[in-house]
């Protein structure tokens, strides 16, 4: 099967984790946006392993690729590999990064922890927007084509003379006489990245449409995700690249008609950074103050089921480690919103939804969102400028009770029905509010803890 996968709400959906599973049928995992800003977990064989910028499917052993359209940063890409050898999987399959893709440089990364979006926006502060900037701008951007090649040194040299008013003012370089030096000192270290990357050089679009003509299978690994897309998300409360499935086609130059776009509904929201999310749970400023693994107390427990949401979302961020995979800060959580995911579906034309950390909300109870409201006015449409509108939720509370790990391990093996009626409630639920089946249930993090029997049959009706 050839699938694009991509994220439908705000990323960390578990994209890693089903690329992951998938990709054991795939001949080649490519990434086709973002740079590692990105955080991809991926838990088999007992181990787990976070990827920034190498695809997931390397844990897999397949050939895996980087787009042109990634922001690369060398240091990431070889630490990233570092992880796979230490968590005791083979870097097996070929490797290929396109030389059109994008070079992180030192300067990008300063200037966006310096900067304002840091603060505004709340960025990974890994430089994407700074290098996103210099891509567009066509004169100041440095290509994996321009790091490997023999100009390289003037190139830097000239780049540093045209951005010499921005180096100066954030202080990355103290006066106009020191600019040189401070290109040669970056020379000397990405040309020895250069020399490393070297025999990884090559071209996507070319060897992407070569393979899939041999009849080779494809998975596309979409970073970020749809609501942090950079036409269609919550701008400006986005990243700096096209994380859509459309956006795979156009980034690699391949036919998406050639691939089944799988979506990851995580089974509630989640989101890092500033920005509008309708349907939170408690304040990003509280928890912003809460440390990875603290425990509710029983009685805590009770006030979040009689109807605490602070102590809600709480719950499901500390049961979720909604802790960023790449900066480690704490996940705002929020209910389920049926109006983003029918707005995901549209934009991507999705075919299927996998549904994530679905038993993440077990023994909690929970609505979803299936309009908003503003001054009066009610619209099932997702809104460009979300201020103001509050969630309609949906009459039903939804509502099962923690499964057991044999409970689990039953529903792997025997499928969908076996799952618990609540469960089954809100799947199908989601399903008829976005016209689209899901394929997939993910309830752990291990790659086997998937539904994937008769998940696609049970609820392609609604
Ligand atoms: P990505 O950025 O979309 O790849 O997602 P992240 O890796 O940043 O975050 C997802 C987190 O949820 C990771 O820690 C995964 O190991 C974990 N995860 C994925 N699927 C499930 C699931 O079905 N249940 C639970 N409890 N955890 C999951
Ligand atoms: P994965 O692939 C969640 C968010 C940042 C910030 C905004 C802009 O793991 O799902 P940037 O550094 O890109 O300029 O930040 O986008 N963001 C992510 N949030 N998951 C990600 O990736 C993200 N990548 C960027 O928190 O709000
Ligand atoms: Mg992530």
């Amino acid at each position: 099967m050839n699938a694009v996968v991509v994220g439908a709400y705000w990323g960390d959906e578990g994209k890693g984790k089903i690329v992951d599973l998938l990709a054991a049928d795939s001949d080649w995992v490519v990434r086709f946006n973002g740079g590692d800003n990105a955080g991809h977990t991926i838990v088999a064989n007992g181990k787990e392993v976070v990827l920034h910028v190498v695809p997931a499917g390397i844990v897999q052993g397949k050939n895996v690729a980087i787009g042109p359209d990634i922001f690369f940063n060398p240091k990431t890409f070889f630490s990233d590999c570092e992880a796979v050898t230490k968590a005791g999987f083979r870097l097996k399959g070929r490797m290929l990064i396109d030389e059109r893709a994008h070079v992180i440089m030192p300067y990008h990364i300063a200037l966006d922890a310096g900067g304002e979006a840091s603060g505004k926006l709340g960025t990974t502060k890994r430089g994407i927007g700074p290098a996103a900037k210099d891509k567009a701008s066509r004169t100041e951007d440095i290509t994996i084509h321009d790091m490997a090649g023999s100009v390289f040194k003037e190139r830097l040299r000239a780049v540093a003379a045209a951005k010499a008013n921005e180096l100066i003012t954030a202080k990355i370089v103290e006066k106009a006489s020191d600019l040189n030096r401070y290109a040669d000192a970056v020379y000397a270290e990405y040309s020895a990245y250069a020399g490393r990357l070297k025999q990884y050089i090559g071209s996507c679009a070319y060897t992407l449409n070569e393979e899939l003509a041999k009849g080779r299978t494809m998975l596309l690994e979409g970073a970020q995700a749809t609501l942090l897309d950079i036409v269609h998300g919550t701008r400006p409360h986005v990243t700096s690249s096209n994380c859509t499935a459309g956006g795979a086609a156009a980034n690699l130059g391949v036919d998406l008609r050639k691939f089944k776009v799988v979506a990851i509904a995580k089974a509630y929201p989640t989101r890092v950074g500033e920005g509008e999310f309708p349907t939170e749970l408690g304040s990003y400023e509280e928890a912003k103050k809460e440390k990875k693994g603290e425990q509710l107390t029983a009685a805590e427990k009770k006030k979040a089921v009689d109807g605490d949401l602070k102590l809600l979302g709480k719950w499901i961020r500390q049961d979720g480690k909604e802790f960023g995979a790449t900066t480690g800060r704490p996940r705002r959580t929020g209910f389920p919103d049926f109006v983003a995911l029918r707005y995901s579906a549209m934009i991507n034309s999705v075919d299927e939804w996998a549904i994530t950390k679905i038993d993440v909300l077990s023994g909690k109870p929970f609505k979803a969102a299936v309009a908003y409201e503003k001054e009066g006015k009610k619209t099932t449409r997702f809104p460009f400028r979300l201020e103001g509108w509050k969630p309609v939720y949906g009459s039903k509370e939804y509502f099962w009770q923690q499964m057991s790990e044999g409970e689990k391990l039953a529903a792997v093996k025997n499928g969908y029905d076996a799952l618990p009626e609540g469960m089954k409630e809100y799947i199908k639920d989601l399903v008829a509010a976005t016209n689209t089946p899901a394929s997939m249930v993910s309830i752990g993090p291990e790659r086997e803890m998937t539904v994937v029997k008769d998940v696609l049959k049970r609820t392609k009706e609604y």
